[in-house]
């Protein structure tokens, strides 16, 4: 099922315009922080088939657990390029995939967990996507999601709802997002968010209902 509208092809056309410079502009905040949090993200996996929404140019590639079976998706070509060369080098062992999170051409239940760092900032309908998300998760299965969200502290979340259209234009991201609240509004239960930093960084950890034995 295809899923296209004027948002979502904006969305994909500034990450096919930023992907080659897509590691440089990131470079500050990844060695700083993310590089501290991708394990800890990793650490949350269970069972062996594992999903990755919104792959980008793969930096998540040195965390994969050893044995799990990997399908990594992105809407861009661009980013998806870059995994491709970054998977060869790398030797790892990804099925890569060019998809929309919202409208997966996966069978409902295929996947045991489902991974996203930094996407549901971008995704033009998030709750579509994580309802995707939740169709595809195995019943019983684990949702985990590095994500950044608008702030609780009403002086930064004005802050940031001023700077999201410059935000989202430049970069792609919005920073204004609620993901836990629109993790909740997908179906899935929400198990356990940790705040990694500053209320904005957050990992969310959810799960898809398992019907009752
Ligand atoms: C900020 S980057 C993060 C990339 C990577 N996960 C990381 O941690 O570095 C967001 C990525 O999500 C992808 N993305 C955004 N919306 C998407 C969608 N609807 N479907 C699939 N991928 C999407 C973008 O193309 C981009 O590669």
């Amino acid at each position: 099922m295809q899923y296209e509208n004027k948002a979502t092809k904006i969305a994909r056309g500034r990450y096919d315009r930023n992907a080659a410079f897509y590691d440089l502009m990131e470079g500050l905040i990844e060695g700083a922080r993310f590089k501290q949090w991708r394990p800890l993200l990793w650490s949350k996996v269970e069972g062996t088939r594992v999903l990755e929404v919104g792959v980008g140019t793969g930096k998540n590639f040195p965390y994969y657990p050893a044995g799990a079976e990997i399908t990594a998706i992105d809407f861009s070509d661009k980013m998806l390029e870059r995994a491709k060369v970054k998977a060869r080098r790398q030797e790892v062992n990804v099925r890569l995939q060019q998809m929309d999170v919202q409208s997966l051409e996966f069978q409902d239940n295929t996947f045991d967990t489902v991974v996203a760092s930094c996407v549901f900032c971008s995704v033009p309908d998030p709750v579509r996507g994580l309802m995707e998300i939740e169709r595809v998760c195995k019943p019983g299965g684990k949702v985990v999601l590095m994500e950044h969200v608008l702030s609780a502290n009403r002086i930064l979340a004005m802050l940031m709802n001023l700077a999201n259209p410059l935000t989202v234009r430049m970069m792609g991201p919005n920073i204004n997002r609620r993901t836990v609240e629109n993790v909740l509004k997908s179906g899935l239960i929400v198990e356990n968010v940790i705040d990694l930093w500053l209320g904005i960084f957050k990992l969310i950890e959810a799960r898809k209902l398992a019907p009752p034995l």
